[in-house]
């Protein structure tokens, strides 16, 4: 017995050192913190070649694409590439009737076609500063929350004022590990992006909603762009007269594929990840709270989903609004059904047990950390029912498009009210686009039963301290739900986007005045205002102590447990990630394979269907086998990669590299339950998903038929 489970053993140890359990690494820590192991598991570059401030490294490649998406420079003219819902909104803004290029795709043939996106921007990262100690002067343990809020912000403002900045610089200060470090980030941000190339959604977007989270995946989920500047090379905002970008530094492609096992990294700009939240908080949020929004959005997808089948033009003007709603909504069922399958409350209940043995070694460091625990133990308990209300009146806000006008507007009218008609009067034009971008497809009677069946729940099933008075006094006055949804949805010009529209046109002085006294208005406003006052003020002073605690245990952890790397949390700022391209086993127990081909894509294929559907002409290059020089070995097209690289939202777009550095694959997505990592990372499951780059390079050279983008490049075989 013990000869064969021995082996077996080793083999687990082993792979569970080269797993090395997720991360999301500072680029200018990795020298220090992680190029021994990233050699160890097959890089062949140096983290100098990474991230050097001297000479242009891979980071003058990687791009925060319009804040919300990462993008890399893939040549010597600026050409950037990322995911197509990432690029989505830009080739929505673009897309006619006559020129649907969401349907139908779009390829600019030569510069003269590339389109311009006003709003869109990339920001690249210039140089990466540790800041603590200027940041951190004049801090102290005694101080309170705001005191010490106000001694950094007054720090970061001197810090910003001593250094010099050209146009369209900016230096942004980010507190990580909770607040214990500080780093600086000198970025530079180019104003003039044009819309390249797109496949139609039927690849970009190849499975939707059935398929997001999900693997085995068969996404050609991809976009190209291109960084114009001003003729001297310098950024600029959109010009006729701009030329494209000669960039510092561009990406090789390496056409020559991976195997499984080998070395992947991503680099990219990570949202927000809550690695350290204590257990108590942990289950909490997939117990609790995810559940409750998870419920909220079950009902008002119902509504919408069998709106969309019965009724074709809602089909499309809901297609994206249901696909934002529907992507979290999977992804927190995910979440929770992954923190649960491994235990992860259990494992961080575990960690603070050994947190405390380690804090009885230290005598003198009992008075610090000693209550850290308990303390956070109590708030998150004490402030639980606020948190859910937060969730249910957060669900309202998110899902009922009345009362997001509502607020909106109510938003905007506090301008009027602090700085005056005329400030208001100066933003009405752009609130007006912004109004019109909402109504845009607004179907007040799909509202509304979103509304009908949402409100009721937050009557239900909130505590009755947080209900507002107000609102109860509707109900009973309405004499019931459909009373009162009625008599909102009826008597309100907020559901009625021309009069609303004209009106602010009109006189923006009798708008504000007319909407102020709207049904609708009021009831929002109403609801909203008291759940302000009696649960978001309460809430966030919660959060400035649990936030005082949770920096105070992030600092105990490094301190306690030195040979634990611990990395800090996603932030929105310039992040690597690295692993291996690799399968999974799944929770149930089926194995899964690295990489899927382009017969899986015609395997899933439905025609005409809205999420299976695939394009005539990709049906016939697949058939003629005629990939160009783009297929693996034995002559099949891959289309998706799996890795075991730590990701999360914003990580969409980011460049997957081999061990030389070279972009092999393009990231989108995690599978279901790896979305646990948010919280939670777990080695053995946790997978992202990357498009190949050879299917990429296909679909622009053969597919689009624009192979003057590839020759672009510089490919590496
Ligand atoms: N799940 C991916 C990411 O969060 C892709 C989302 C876009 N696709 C969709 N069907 N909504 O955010
Ligand atoms: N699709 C996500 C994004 O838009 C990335 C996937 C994830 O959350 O891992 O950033």
């Amino acid at each position: 017995m013990t000869n064969r489970i021995l082996p077996t053993l080793t083999l687990l140890l082993i792979s569970l050192f080269a797993h090395a359990g997720g991360g999301m690494w500072l680029p200018l820590l990795l020298e220090n913190l992680n190029e021994e192991e990233m050699q160890a598991m097959g890089m062949e570059i140096t983290a100098e070649d990474i991230y050097s401030i001297n000479e242009g490294s891979l980071k003058d490649a990687i791009v925060h694409f319009g804040g919300f998406c990462t993008g890399e420079v893939v040549s010597d003219q600026g050409l950037v590439l990322t995911n197509h819902h990432c690029g989505f909104g830009a080739i929505q803004d673009h897309s006619t009737l006559e020129n649907n290029y969401l349907q139908d795709g779009f390829w600019a043939m030569d510069g003269s076609e590339e389109l311009p996106n006003p709003g869109l921007f990339v920001t690249f990262i210039v140089s990466i500063d540790d800041v603590t100690s200027q940041i951190l002067a004049g801090v102290t343990d005694q101080m309170s929350e705001k005191e010490r809020a106000r001694t950094i912000q007054a720090n970061t403002t001197a810090l910003k004022l001593g250094g010099e900045l050209g146009a369209f610089e900016e230096v942004l200060v980010k507190p990580f590990y909770e607040g214990n470090r500080y780093y600086a980030f000198r970025t530079k941000t180019y104003n003039d992006v044009r819309l390249v190339g797109a496949p139609p959604s039927s690849i970009g977007k190849f499975g939707a909603d059935t398929d997001n989270w999900e693997w085995p995946r068969h996404t050609g989920d991809f976009s190209l762009f291109r960084i114009y500047t001003a003729p001297d090379g310098s950024p600029a905002d959109y010009d006729e007269a701009n030329v494209p970008m000669r960039p510092k530094r561009h990406l090789e492609v390496s056409t020559a594929g991976i195997d499984p096992g080998d070395f992947s990294m991503i680099f990219g700009f990570p949202g927000t990840t809550e690695q350290y939240l204590p257990a108590v908080a942990m289950e909490q949020r997939t117990e609790i709270i995810n559940p409750i929004r998870i419920g909220m959005r079950d009902l008002s997808l119902a509504v919408i989903d069998s709106a969309m089948r019965a009724d074709e033009q809602i089909r499309i003007d809901y297609a994206s609004k249901q696909a934002r709603i529907a992507n979290a909504w999977k992804k927190w069922r995910g979440e929770s059904q992954g923190v649960e399958a491994v235990g992860a409350v259990a494992h961080r209940r575990q960690m603070e047990r050994d947190f405390a043995e380690r804090l009885a070694a230290k005598p003198s460091a009992q008075e610090k950390y000693g209550a850290l625990i308990p303390e956070l133990n109590r708030l998150y308990t004490d402030r639980l029912e606020l948190e859910k209300t937060r969730a249910y009146v957060g669900e309202l806000n998110y899902n009922i498009d009345l009362f997001r006008l509502a607020n909106i507007l109510d938003a905007q009218f506090a301008i009027a009210d602090n700085n005056g008609m005329d400030a208001f009067r100066q933003r009405s034009e752009r609130l007006l686009t912004y109004l019109q971008g909402i109504y845009d497809g607004y179907s007040p009677a799909v509202d509304k039963k979103v509304a009908r069946a949402l409100l009721p729940e937050y009557y239900e099933k909130l505590p009755s301290q947080y209900q507002a008075a107000y609102a109860l006094d509707q109900r009973e006055f309405a004499g019931g739900y459909d009373e009162l949804i009625d008599d909102l949805f009826d008597r309100s010009y907020l559901t009625r986007g021309d009069r609303v529209l004209d009106m602010l046109a009109a006189d923006p002085e009798a708008f504000v005045e007319t909407i102020r006294a709207d049904r609708a208005f009021q009831f929002v406003r109403q609801l909203n205002r008291l759940n302000e006052s009696r649960v978001v003020d309460v809430y966030n002073e919660y959060a400035d102590r649990i936030n005082g605690l949770q920096r105070t245990y992030m600092d105990g952890l490094l301190r306690f447990f030195p040979e634990r790397r611990l990395y800090p949390d996603a932030n929105g700022t310039l992040r690597v990630s690295y692993g291996k391209f690799e399968g999974f086993t799944g929770l149930e127990g089926n194995t899964y394979d690295y990489m899927t081909y382009l017969d899986g894509v015609m395997e899933k294929y439905v025609p005409g269907d809205y999420e299976f559907d695939v394009p005539e002409r990709l049906i016939e290059l697949h058939e003629e086998r005629d990939y160009g020089p783009y297929a693996t070995e034995v002559g099949k097209m891959p289309v998706c990669l799996l890795g075991s690289n730590h990701t999360t939202g914003g990580n969409s777009g980011s460049p997957a590299l081999n061990g030389k550095g070279q972009l092999v694959g393009l990231n989108f997505d995690r599978t279901w339950q790896s979305t646990m990592s948010d919280v939670y990372y777990d080695p053995t499951i946790c997978r992202n998903i990357m498009v190949d780059i050879r299917y990429i390079l296909f679909l622009i050279d053969k597919f689009g038929q624009a192979p003057h983008l590839v020759e672009e490049m510089t490919l590496i075989n």
